[in-house]
């Protein structure tokens, strides 16, 4: 079975928990683009979605689902999106695809997160995957330092431009055994505007597609 099919398979059984009659909220990455493709055949259960960047934004659109600003809406019944690692806490890195701040957001105000990811995702210890730190242009180097001298790790600066119009360092070299106080340290760098741990408001649940079909681990 190849990732792909696994994520399609993943995104299949997280139409099971959308809510109906309800606004949801919608990730970034590919993974998350299988979730639309399948949202798409159950649209008119659904009020719209709040989409957590322009990508999402517009594939939802392409698929005639309604679209709502975040600020137009009380409530999100539910978050789904995709991660690039998880722990078995259901601690994530995200922000490989640079959507971090939005997904975090829209993932705070929603509520419950379901995380969709093949099986690949899950690891023992997180930070093989470099997390991605989104911080103000003119902060960069200064960030740079500060989580080199601080924290560890090498901060690499992505060849990137946020849907906010910020920039990325992606931290290397990291194992991170304490997901919610590396989390909360980064958000306390003057300049970042977030980090791509979700671990203070993990997921609630994880769909892992593997080649015996979808595996529910819950927190
Ligand atoms: C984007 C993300 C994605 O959810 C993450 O990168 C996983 O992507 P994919 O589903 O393509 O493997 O956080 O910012």
């Amino acid at each position: 079975m190849t990732q792909d099919e696994m994520k399609f398979d993943v995104a299949q059984a997280a139409l099971k928990y959308v809510v109906k009659n309800t606004i949801i909220g919608v990730g970034t990455g590919s993974t998350a683009n299988f979730f639309i493709d399948a949202l798409a055949t159950m649209k008119d259960d659904i009020i719209g979605a709040v989409a957590s960047s322009v990508a999402t934004a517009e594939r939802l659109e392409s698929h005639g689902i309604k679209v709502f600003d975040l600020n137009e809406v009380e409530s999100i019944s539910v978050y789904i999106d995709g991660a690039d690692e998880s722990d078995d806490g259901l601690n994530l890195i995200k922000g490989g695809g640079g959507a971090l701040t939005r997904e975090k957001i829209v993932a705070a105000v929603a509520d419950s997160f379901v995380c969709i990811a093949d099986e690949s995702k899950l690891v023992g210890v997180m930070g093989e995957f470099p997390l991605p730190v989104e911080v103000i242009p003119m902060a960069a180097n200064y960030v740079k330092r500060i989580i080199e001298k601080d924290i560890g790790g090498q901060a690499i600066l992505r060849d990137f431009t946020t849907d906010n119009g910020n920039h990325i360092l992606d931290i290397q070299g990291l194992k991170i055994t304490d997901a919610k106080a590396l989390e909360t340290k980064l958000d306390g760098i003057v300049g970042v505007v977030t980090n791509g741990l979700f671990a203070n408001r993990g997921a609630n649940v994880l769909l892992l597609g593997t080649p015996n079909g979808v595996k529910v681990v819950s927190a």
